[in-house]
């Protein structure tokens, strides 16, 4: 099976790219699945075809759609673990609906809409899977829960001893009700299934993931995060998707020319930012992008005439290695040490600015967490490879006073 993720900030063309990516490959000949976890009825407005709901509509031949209900997914497969979660905050005198609010995990519908990749590749019954994800992959974090659960004890201490836990803190005296057999059977249950999932996302040979964004600065730099949090996760990352960009033709009066101009700028912007990934450019169309029609002509824009299973990029542009008290981290950058470029750390980024021919172009290369509380020692470029060396505050001035 082939996976392809869409990923981006609101209102980019994630959806609409997701489906056109999905006929493409119907029309290639391979059983496709386009999956969203969007709310709301996108698919169905993006095919221009009623009801797509939680079990996989056909579309055109070989490509059927489905639009997960996380409730629905939840209730199915998370109910008795969320209110094991919900009483014990609501033995705490919280209200129950209030309980079920907070027992939710941050990023849990993004997970269950991943969940459910798991399942389509366990079922075995499509070749290609698309997935339209909401947000920027918050939930990729969910991939190193079952490692973390597993190396404290699986068996004894899974989601639900945590959480006993956490409530412990809130109140170490009173009753925690004990986890049922039930619930530490679907808890383990759900371990394996998401260390299933980390083993599909993270395998090159299965999933790739793919950035949206347009030409403006907002959407490129939430898009470059998740390229970073990608490579940390290892994850397959291949292309850039500049969408919606304003062609030359729109040029009429100074307003659109403004920007045109912009738009061209953040284009270049982007090129840098994304380098080496391939960035695609597709024109913003003079009427909605929706139906089967106009979605395969944004396949066209995209992919021109190859597959789009194919893999476009599978290099390693962000590579990370911590070394005792400091942390290495290797970025691929469209720039030499013969350019004429600076940069600056402003909090959880470097911006660098490299002055070419036809004016400045930005990059930025997002930080880890882990840098944050780090100060960047050294910056090396060697070609295309810049190193970045993070140590702790202090190390550098005790060095200094021995
Ligand atoms: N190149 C384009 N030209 C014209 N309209 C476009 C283009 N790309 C996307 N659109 C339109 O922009 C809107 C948003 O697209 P889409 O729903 O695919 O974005 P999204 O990233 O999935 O948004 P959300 O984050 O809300 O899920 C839709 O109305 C779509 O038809
Ligand atoms: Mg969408």
């Amino acid at each position: 099976m082939r996976l392809i993720i869409y990923t981006g900030k609101g209102g980019t063309g994630k959806t609409v790219t997701s489906c056109s990516t999905a006929i493409r490959l119907a029309r290639l000949g391979y059983n496709t699945l386009v999956v969203s976890a969007d709310p709301a009825h996108t698919l169905s407005d993006a095919f221009m075809v009623p009801n797509i709901g939680s079990e996989p509509k056909q579309i055109i031949n070989n490509l059927q759609a489905l639009q997960i209900d996380p409730v629905v997914e939840m209730s199915k497969q998370y109910s008795t673990i969320l209110s094991y979660m919900a009483s014990i905050f609501s033995a705490k005198g919280i209200d129950e609906t209030l309980a079920y609010e907070i027992a939710m995990l941050p990023g849990t519908t993004q997970l269950f809409s991943l969940l459910k990749i798991e399942e389509v590749e366990r079922n075995k019954t499509f070749d290609a899977l698309v997935l339209d994800m909401p947000a920027s992959g918050e939930a990729m974090r969910y991939l190193y829960f079952p490692k973390l659960v597993g190396s404290i004890g699986r068996k004894l201490t899974g989601l639900a001893g945590m959480f006993s836990g956490v409530a412990k803190i809130f109140q170490p005296l009173s009753k925690i009700p004990a986890p049922t057999k039930d619930v530490l059977q679907s808890e383990l249950q759900l371990l394996d299934r998401l260390d299933a999932l980390s083993d599909i996302v993270k395998n090159r040979n299965i999933t790739t993931l793919r950035l949206v964004a347009n030409p403006d600065i907002f959407s490129i730099e939430n898009a470059k995060r998740a390229f970073m949090s990608a490579c940390l996760y290892e994850i397959n990352v291949d292309m850039a998707i500049i969408n919606k960009i304003m062609p030359p033709t729109a040029v009429g009066s100074e307003y659109y020319a403004n920007w045109v101009q912009y738009q061209q700028q953040k284009v270049q912007d982007a090129k840098s930012n994304f380098y080496p990934l391939p960035v695609k450019e597709v024109q913003l169309y003079n009427t909605e992008l929706r139906g089967i029609d106009m979605l395969e002509r944004h396949a066209q824009m995209i992919f021109g005439d190859s597959d789009p299973a194919s893999r476009f990029y599978n290099g390693k542009p962000f590579t990370f290695t911590p070394e005792g008290r400091t942390l290495h981290m290797a970025v691929t950058v469209p720039f030499t040490e013969k350019d004429d470029f600076d940069i600056e750390r402003y909090g959880d980024r470097l911006t660098i600015k490299v002055k070419s021919a036809t004016g400045t172009v930005v990059s930025i290369v997002p930080l880890p967490i882990a840098a944050a509380g780090l100060k960047l020692a050294k910056a090396k470029l060697n070609d295309h490879e810049l190193n970045l060396l993070f140590e702790r505050e202090n190390d550098r001035e005790k060095e200094k006073q021995m």
